[in-house]
């Protein structure tokens, strides 16, 4: 059977945007029920600066809280070269470094234009492949940003590029408002796919618009087999006015279930994981599989 990985980014993209603080402890718990179901790469946190992104502040003191997970992988957002000295001291084996396809958006999220977020990725990306890390990249706003409107593909190509040619071993592509279309994401997959190879990159969907899960669907039928996605669908983006959460990741392993489409993540177990985390937030999951097996 064909797998796909699963990238669980909701103790990052989902809890980074949270108005009110969650807890060390409840993250921790989120992170272990998440590896309890089988989730085999969860984004465990930042180690951006706590002033930009107050939520992730507690990032170490997760990782160092965790038992041991053996067999998954516990990457972190790493912005530059004092993200990836206290990443390494928190003991952490692969980070992902982001960019972004737009200029506006790169200012307001990481405070300088592409080509200074480029100059400033090499050295971490060097540093971190040096102490045998493995580096994942994300490019924002690839189908459109909130400052900006339309981004070119020629864009997202040159900073994609860029990623893979310092050594990430795969681009993370960030439709970071969710306001792809599935056509536009198919087309996107297949340029890229033609310049680092489908095994490069993965899939990002904010589900602002309703759109994730059929643009998930298009990619998948391209040969992508790297899906991001949050429990619950928590999410958004600080720096992103009117991103709502990512795609559920409830959502996105009932759909791959259904294609045949293994990732060895229990769906009972995973949305009962998303009721915990919901619950802890006061909400009801946003996933419509995580409501639907509660009713059952
Ligand atoms: P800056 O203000 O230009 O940086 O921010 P600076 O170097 O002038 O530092 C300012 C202060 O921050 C200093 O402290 C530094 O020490 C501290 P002060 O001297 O004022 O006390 N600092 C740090 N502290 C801890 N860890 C660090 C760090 N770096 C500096 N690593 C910076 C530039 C990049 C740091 C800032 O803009 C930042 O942290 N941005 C992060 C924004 C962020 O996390 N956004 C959300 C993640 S991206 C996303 O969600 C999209 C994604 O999901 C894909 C998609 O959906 O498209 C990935
Ligand atoms: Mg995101």
């Amino acid at each position: 059977m064909s797998t796909v990985t699963i990238v669980e980014v909701g103790p990052r993209d989902g809890l980074q945007n949270e108005a009110s603080p969650v807890s060390t402890a409840d993250k921790i718990a989120l992170i272990t029920g998440l590896a309890g179901a089988g989730v085999s790469v969860i984004e465990a946190g930042s180690f951006v600066s706590p002033k930009w992104v107050p939520q992730m502040a507690d990032s170490a003191a997760v990782l160092a809280g965790l038992p041991p997970l053996p067999g998954v992988r516990l990457p972190v957002l790493v912005p530059n070269l004092k993200g990836l000295e206290a990443a390494q001291a928190a003991g952490v084996s692969e980070i992902a470094i982001f960019g972004a396809a737009s200029e506006a958006f790169s200012q307001r999220n990481i405070n300088c234009s592409i080509e200074e977020s480029l100059a400033r990725f090499r050295p971490v990306t060097e540093a971190a492949l040096a102490a045998g890390m493995r580096v994942r990249g994300y490019v924002s706003c690839v189908l459109g940003c909130p400052y900006q409107g339309a981004v070119p593909v020629a864009d997202v190509v040159r900073v994609s590029e860029a990623l893979a040619a310092m050594g990430c071993y795969e681009v993370s592509l960030g439709d970071t408002i969710g306001v792809g279309t599935a056509g536009a994401a198919r087309a996107l997959v297949k340029t890229l796919a033609a310049s680092l190879g489908m095994g490069r990159v993965a899939v990002h969907f904010h589900d602002t618009y309703g759109q994730a899960l059929a643009n998930i669907l298009a990619c998948l039928e391209e040969g992508v087999r790297t899906v991001d996605s949050s429990i619950a669908g928590l999410g958004g983006c600080p720096y992103a006015k009117g991103a709502s959460g990512n795609v559920a990741t409830e959502d996105v392993v009932y759909l791959l279930n259904g294609l045949g489409l293994s990732t060895g993540i229990d769906l009972d177990r995973l949305a009962s994981v998303g009721r915990q985390i919901s619950g802890v937030l006061g909400r009801a999951p946003a996933s419509k599989v995580g409501q639907a097996l509660a009713a059952k």
